[in-house]
């Protein structure tokens, strides 16, 4: 791989995984398993690796996921809590005991194997003998403060039991059982409410819910296994400590087992692989800790995790079924995606009768056919994958797929028409089949649940289920028109069959019409973004909301004019430069004259930068800003701005007219004190400020937290003035 190569794919990579990150860590709705999130990382490693020239010091690599959200108070751990290093084999684990031994000076070493909870890390720290508090792991060294929510958890001691240090911080994992997930899942699927994709995302999306009252009715459950700051300390091994928490009361892990030398260890790992399933909380690995105190103190740890601890991840598990057919899914943008209808089987504990199947390249790709066996995995508790066919065992004359053949050539929710395009979305990468109907009722009801969901307006109760309802009833063609059901009409939806009927209610409805009000109120982003706007996703819409004052003025953003004013002129400098390959210069005058129009070409595309485009991120690019203008200039888009202003839904962008940092641009660099970036982002953004990403000679301040970096000095260098977070308080007043 070339240098450039590289440089190009790390910055992918880094963006998938900051993508990942944000929906895993603060929003508990990941969109991939954790198995393929560890695959993008492992890359990512590697390419650093080879490549350390673009490995900077914040790489999401060097870093441990910050799960923090808004609405908390944030509380510093008084030990940091870590993650852990990932191991995938046999061979990789044992080279985890060879770094020890090297660093210990001895093969002897004693170990204890756990359970890996899949669940959400917490601190909790006991004061003389009670609990005082309970904090998510945040960013490592600092969380949110959960305490009310934790305090629900019945199985949780208050105090503890017999004799307590005078302070000691005691981690664990917050989980739910299957049998509850079930349970809440169920009623939210009889609520029309969306679902969650597996325990943890519920456990976790539980714990950072700011309403207590609702954490309790879900039983949250907690395993501890860690220690943090002890004071005195008087644990000197990690049996010890087992021993401790059992007897101060505290609920532990069923099982551990303790090990001499890596072959004991590989024995245990297998074992728990065994038993695993049969755990009252998810087990998706094993975590070797080195036994002894003392020991784990010398091979200490990186900025991210301990050197003496390592996590053994399970491969994911996977049955083997018939494929019984190859139905066709239309989602929101109209891409036709192939679903696996399966001859049920079980696997890690539930039935499986359907999987994805992502696209028809993919399927043509691993050659599977309706009729082969196939082999599915279950990674993360996602929704299940085919994998692999198996061509021996297939029945003769199976045809080749064909998503076109299967479809008839046409939409098969509307019959209309399909066509092959490119795409490079979240959804799916590549190319794919497209149904054209915008008003396609399987785009209608798609983009209807979407816009009722919770990344979107968070109008719970109009899930797929009642979505679909609402189109097929013609109640709803474009979203904003369920404002106009009536309460009455939402209550007796009908949602079962004529024989069987099963209506929405008059809770649901009502709780639908509080929820649709509320979002009224919501910023522009959150509508942007709700309104399914080609090309804008949750990023893109925040930096959109951010910069302008409502839709009318996104509709004809100035701003995004700039940004496909500037590819235009960098497209024309491309062709005009002297040297361009493409477009050869035909004479020394014809050199001398691009020069020159070349050097104003540059000028013009420089005071965009600095006017502008200042501050705009490379996510808004001229796709994004062609899209956008071109949405809201076609007749669907003008429909949804008429219809929102009849409504009377006008909808503010987080953009203050004027304030003290008016005219200004800030850079933000390091960590604050207090305030999360966001935070401060949006303090000055409301105070009339841009926010850009680099130090130049036009930046006014440099907002400095600690462990602020090349920044800082760009700063100095430039003789830009520097403020801390104190000044910038002070600032605003
Ligand atoms: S020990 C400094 N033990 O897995 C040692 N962690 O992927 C770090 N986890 O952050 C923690 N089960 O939230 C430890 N038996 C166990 C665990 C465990 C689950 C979590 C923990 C950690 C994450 C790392």
């Amino acid at each position: 791989m070339t240098p450039a190569k590289a440089q190009q794919r790390i910055a992918e990579l880094r963006a998938q995984i900051a993508h990942a990150d944000e929906l895993y860590y603060r929003q508990a709705k990941p969109e991939i398993s954790d198995f393929e999130y560890d695959i993008l990382k492992r890359e990512l490693e590697e390419l650093e690796k080879k490549f350390p020239q673009f490995a900077p010091k914040d790489s999401p690599t060097q870093k441990i996921g910050d799960d923090r959200v808004q609405g908390f108070v944030e509380v510093a751990h008084r030990q940091k809590m870590l993650s852990l290093d990932n191991t995938y084999n046999e061979a990789e684990l044992r080279a985890f005991h060879a770094r020890l031994a090297k660093l210990l000076g001895t093969e002897n070493l004693q170990y204890t194997v756990e359970p890996k909870i899949d669940g959400l890390a917490v601190s909790l720290t006991y004061e003389d003998g009670r609990l005082v508090r309970a904090v998510t792991r945040g960013k490592g060294d600092r969380g949110d403060d959960v305490t009310a929510n934790v305090l629900t958890i019945g199985m949780l001691p208050r105090a503890l039991k017999g004799a307590a240090p005078k302070v000691v911080e005691i981690r664990g994992e917050i989980y739910l059982t299957a049998a509850e997930f079930e349970r809440i899942n169920t009623e939210r699927a009889a609520a029309g409410e969306e679902l969650y994709a597996n325990p943890r995302n519920l456990a976790a999306g539980t714990v950072k819910l700011l309403d207590s009252a609702e954490v309790a009715r879900r039983k949250l459950a907690i395993v501890l296994y860690g220690l943090g700051y002890c004071e005195p300390a008087l644990i000197g091994s990690q049996t010890d400590l087992q021993k401790r928490l059992k007897a101060w009361g505290l609920p532990v892990v069923e099982k551990y087992w303790a090990v001499q030398g890596i072959d004991a260890v590989w024995e245990a790992v297998s074992e728990l692989d065994r038993l695993r399933h049969g755990f009252a909380y998810g087990t998706d690995g094993a975590v070797v800790k080195l036994d002894d105190v003392d020991q784990q103190r010398e091979a200490g740890a990186t900025d991210k995790a301990p050197r003496w601890a390592i996590a053994y991840k399970f491969k994911p598990d996977t049955a083997r079924t018939r494929l019984r057919a190859i139905t066709i899914q239309v989602g929101k943008t109209g891409i036709l995606s192939p679903v696996a209808e399966l001859e049920p089987v079980l696997l890690a504990g539930s039935t499986i009768s359907r999987a994805t199947l992502h696209n028809e390249d993919e399927i043509r790709r691993k050659d599977i056919r309706v009729g082969d066996l196939v082999e599915i995995e279950k990674a993360g508790e996602v929704i299940p994958a085919v994998l692999q066919s198996f061509p021996d065992e297939r029945p003769k004359g199976a045809p080749e797929f064909d998503l076109v053949a299967t479809v008839g050539g046409k939409c098969p929710v509307c019959g209309g028409k399909i066509a092959r395009v490119e795409i490079a979305g979240d959804e799916v990468e590549g190319a794919a089949w497209k149904c054209l109907n915008y008003e396609c009722a399987a785009q209608r009801t798609g983009r209807l649940s979407f816009f009722c969901g919770r990344r979107a307006l968070a109008i719970d109760g109009v899930g797929g289920v009642v979505a679909a309802k609402l189109v097929e009833l013609g109640h709803v063609k474009d979203p904003p028109d369920l404002y106009d059901v009536p309460l009455e009409t939402l209550a007796t939806l009908n949602l079962g069959t004529e024989a069987e009927p099963r209506v929405f209610g008059e809770k649901n409805a009502t709780k639908v019409v509080a929820a649709r009000e509320a979002a009224r109120a919501l910023p522009l982003e959150k509508w942007l973004f709700a309104l399914s706007v080609p090309d804008v996703g949750e990023s893109t819409a925040r930096e959109l909301g951010r910069r302008h004052r409502n839709l009318a003025e996104l509709a004809r953003s100035p701003l995004l004019q700039a940004v496909l004013k500037k590819a235009e002129l960098v497209a024309q400098r491309e062709w005009e430069a002297p040297a361009s390959r493409k477009n050869p210069a035909k004479s020394d005058a014809d050199k001398a004259r691009r020069k020159d129009l070349c050097a104003r070409l540059d000028e013009e595309i420089a005071a965009l930068d600095a006017g502008a485009l200042a501050g705009v991120p490379a996510d808004v690019g001229p796709a994004v800003a062609g899209s956008v203008l071109e949405f809201f200039a076609s007749l669907p888009g003008q429909r949804l701005l008429a219809k929102l202003r009849s409504l009377g839904i006008d909808p503010q962008g987080t953009v203050a007219a004027t304030g003290v940092f008016t005219g200004k641009t800030l850079v933000l660099t390091g960590t604050l004190p207090a305030l999360k970036r966001e935070e401060a982002e949006q303090l000055i953004l409301s105070a009339g400020g841009k926010v850009s990403g680099s130090v130049s000679k036009k930046t006014s301040f440099v907002l400095a937290g600690e462990e602020a970096g090349s920044k800082l000095e760009k700063a100095r260098e430039l003789g830009v003035p520097v403020i801390d977070e104190k000044e910038f308080r002070r600032m605003l007043g």
